[in-house]
């Protein structure tokens, strides 16, 4: 997807993306910047920041001191960090619209570079993903850190296949899913992404799983189509049809006893020697 599309299909799901956030990628961003380690004063990149799940906890990490860089495509997301960072009077964090992969930092980052590079469920959004990854990794100090939170292999795998399968039913052309053309089977155990850190020339990699087993309620079920790039498939479809393909999806999950939406995620720190 370009980033015109990731940006639409995200502002298009703000509410539901929204309606995530406790249960999903709240505790997740939490979790990352915790690992993180981060100090008061640090200087943080928070690339694919939706709306601040990791980029705000990293700002009340870092202090009044410290400073955070969040950046994404996506207006309508980075609108609503903007507005939670506001409410909690976090004035460290800045909510940018850019491009991760051609980030600059501006002169109020310190010239060695960030002390600590984030992305939580970004990298496999990002393209040419080790090349993404790479020169954003030379934007940190040596020593600085680097975290990432991605699905752990078989998250939402029942999920995501019924919905493949009730989009095959409705739309015709292949149906696009997380598939094993995806990054994400590269670094989506503790071992893969050990190594995958490692990789960049990393040391001290942690990597602790964060069981998140969830109910599977129509409307979290739905929310999680709508909220996330699940939803780029349905971009200008009638409300008709979107209608027909959600009361099919959630037939389908019933059908096949698909009672838990398995959200597990591995979260990955290392140390970057630079
Ligand atoms: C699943 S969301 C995760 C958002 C946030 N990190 C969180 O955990 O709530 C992925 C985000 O990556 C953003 N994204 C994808 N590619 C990007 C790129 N090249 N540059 C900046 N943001 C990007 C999307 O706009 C979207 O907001």
């Amino acid at each position: 997807m370009s980033n015109d599309q990731l940006a639409a299909v995200f502002n298009a799901g703000i509410r539901e993306f929204d309606r995530l956030t406790p249960q999903v990628w709240g505790p997740a961003g939490q979790s990352l910047i915790t690992q993180l380690r981060l100090r008061p004063g640090d200087a943080v990149l928070d690339v694919c920041s939706g709306a601040g799940a990791s980029a705000l906890p990293a700002a009340a990490a870092v202090g009044p001191t410290g400073l955070v860089h969040a950046v994404d495509v996506a207006d309508d997301l980075l609108e609503m960090g903007r507005l939670v960072a506001s409410d909690r009077a976090l004035h460290n964090v800045d909510f940018v619209r850019a491009d991760a992969t051609e980030w600059e930092p501006p002169s109020t980052v310190p010239a060695a570079g960030y002390d600590a590079l984030a992305c939580s469920y970004g990298i496999f959004f990002l393209p040419d993903t080790d090349q993404s990854v790479n020169r954003l990794v030379r934007l940190l100090r040596p020593g600085g850190r680097i975290g990432v939170t991605v699905w752990r292999r078989g998250a939402l795998t029942d999920f995501a296949r019924a919905y493949a399968d009730v989009l095959a039913r409705h739309l015709t052309g292949p149906a696009p899913s997380r598939t094993d053309a995806s990054p994400l089977s590269r670094f989506d155990t503790a071992a893969a992404l050990t190594d995958w850190l490692t990789g960049f020339g990393a040391h001290s990699v942690e990597v602790t799983e964060l069981s998140n087993l969830l109910p599977a309620t129509p409307q979290l079920a739905w929310d999680l189509i709508l909220g996330g790039a699940m939803r780029a498939p349905l971009l200008g479809l009638d409300d008709d049809t979107v209608e027909s393909i959600r009361r099919d999806f959630l037939s389908l999950l019933t059908e096949r006893d698909v009672e838990t939406l398995d959200a597990t995620t591995l979260v990955g720190t290392a140390v970057v020697t630079g």
